[in-house]
């Protein structure tokens, strides 16, 4: 039973092994050119969800809000600690869409069953790259142009970047390049620590 296991565990990563992977249980840390912006774990299984966005201001003392979802309660516990003093609101249902952020990306770049575009060798995956790219012009800037990569490390079959071309279409020159990186990309059971409440939920309002 258990070598059957092993056995169609197996069939399925060869299986999804050119794909952008999309798993159910994830955790990561995203930061846009060097600047941590979010973090996220999800297990969708378990049916909790946690986003945690990090003030803009760089402050060293924790800055920011936080989004823990709990499906067994119906609850997005939001608890802010950008007003004074910190607040906790308990909204009923959830999760909001921004709770869905690896699906959309995979979904932005052609769905979990497109096949990787190209190969390319990047010290920031120890060698290969998977990569996916989507061009689209600026809806703001008619004469823009861009270009958006996908980077999954090829042995690990782990989101390590995206990198975001922006071009002057009248003259083809490259005007602006952006850094997403997916820091501690981890697919293992997710800790149940990142779910830990950073308020006494006795302290929320319930919406
Ligand atoms: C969860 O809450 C939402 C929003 O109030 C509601 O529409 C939905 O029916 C609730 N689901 C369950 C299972 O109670
Ligand atoms: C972007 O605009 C150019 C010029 O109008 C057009 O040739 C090109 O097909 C457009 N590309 C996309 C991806 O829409």
């Amino acid at each position: 039973m258990q070598m059957m296991n092993a056995m169609i565990v197996l069939l399925l990563s060869l299986f999804v092994n050119g794909q952008i992977p999309n798993p159910g249980q994830y955790r990561f840390t995203l930061t846009t050119n060097g600047v941590a912006q979010e973090r996220y774990a999800v297990d969708k299984q378990v049916g909790k969800m946690l986003r945690i966005w990090f003030s803009n201001i760089g402050d060293e003392e924790f800055g920011g809000n936080q989004d823990i979802y709990v499906r067994a309660d119906n609850r997005t516990y939001f608890f802010d600690f950008m007003s004074q003093p910190p607040q906790c609101i308990a909204n009923r249902g959830g999760p909001y869409n921004e709770m869905n952020y690896w699906p959309k990306v995979v979904d932005a770049f052609g769905g979990e069953s497109k096949t990787y575009d190209e190969l390319i060798f990047d010290a920031d995956c120890d060698g290969t790259c998977l990569t996916w790219t989507i061009e689209f012009n600026s809806t703001q800037h008619y004469h823009y142009h861009y270009q958006d990569r996908l980077y999954v490390k090829k042995s690990e079959r782990k989101p390590i970047k995206s990198v975001l071309k922006g071009y002057n279409m009248d003259t083809g020159k490259l005007v602006s390049t952006d850094v997403t990186r997916f820091i501690g990309w981890n697919t293992d059971k997710i800790p149940e620590y990142e779910f830990d409440y950073p308020m006494d939920l006795k302290t929320c309002y319930y919406a």
